[in-house]
């Protein structure tokens, strides 16, 4: 085997909402790679049946707005693997309504779990990402909410994605100098059941996705696993010269 085709060396990865959709799918083509994986949610059920029949996948169980979240993540990966080359803030809630609609404790909710707590996870993993030669951040963004796209019914969730590709911009500019490499990715219409999961009913989330399937100029709505091969791409060390770019992938919705 040449040294192009060797195996390459495990990562410390740690997926924040690695029990369900996309972050299930992260965490598992993560542990294909090799790497060992940290998966965080708040439903020890879920986050058990990603890491069944993959022993690299390990669980904890948090709620990532609380206070001590930030140190308990970081703290459990470096006893579990003693590194953290990739964290994936990947974690989020939707929830729909107008600006009229909005509970202040949910407009709350949004900008805690969706933008706040990512903020609080990649500091308090900065020491650790930059130990070993340099890890990578990767922020999960949306398509709906990338440039100058207005998300009625959506405000405070797409203004806390657009939040956090600010984030991984400027992140980007600081943490260079420490070897730090940070990337959004932006996900179109991706079928997990995030809509049931944000208040709709099966059927509506159901119609929802067909009516996007016939908008998407690559004919259908994504799956788990065409966000998490990128994932996985973009972290890869040859990926190195990229810094501070969101990519969006959604079959080209974002384009229409
Ligand atoms: N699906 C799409 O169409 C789509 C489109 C664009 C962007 N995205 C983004 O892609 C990411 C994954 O979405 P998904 O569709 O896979 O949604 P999902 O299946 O609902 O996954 C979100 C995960 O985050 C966890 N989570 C939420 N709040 C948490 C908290 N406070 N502490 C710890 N864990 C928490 C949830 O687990 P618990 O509830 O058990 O904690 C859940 O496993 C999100 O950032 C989402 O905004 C999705």
């Amino acid at each position: 085997m040449s040294a192009a085709e060797a195996a390459p060396e495990p990562r410390g990865v740690i997926v924040t909402g690695g029990g369900t959709g996309i972050g299930r799918a992260t965490a598992r083509a993560f542990a294909a790679r090799g790497d060992r994986v940290l998966i965080v949610g708040r439903t020890p059920a879920t986050l058990d049946a990603t890491a069944e029949g993959h022993p690299g996948i390990h669980v904890l169980t948090a709620d990532l707005t609380t206070p001590d979240a930030p140190r308990t993540v970081i703290r459990a990966a470096l006893e579990t693997f003693g590194r953290v080359d990739v964290l994936v803030n990947n974690a989020a809630t939707g929830g729909f309504a107008s600006l009229a609609a909005t509970e202040p404790q949910a407009a709350r909710a949004q900008f805690e779990g969706n933008l706040l707590a990512p903020l609080l996870l990649t500091r308090q993993a900065l020491d650790a990402l930059a130990a070993d030669g340099g890890g990578t951040v990767l922020n999960i963004g949306s398509a709906g909410a990338l440039g100058r796209r207005a998300w009625p019914e959506n405000g405070a969730y797409g203004a806390a994605k657009a939040g956090l590709d600010f984030l991984t911009r400027t992140w980007a500019v600081e943490l260079a100098p420490r070897g730090v490499r940070v990337l959004g990715l932006a996900p179109g219409v991706i079928d997990t059941g995030i809509g049931e999961r944000s208040g709709m009913t099966p059927q509506a989330y159901a119609g929802f996705l067909a009516g996007i399937a016939t908008r998407v100029p690559a004919g259908r709505v994504g799956r788990p696993d065409d966000i998490a091969w990128w994932a996985v791409q973009l972290t890869d060390p040859r990926a190195a010269y990229a810094t501070g770019a969101v990519l969006a992938v959604d079959g080209g919705l974002s384009l229409t």
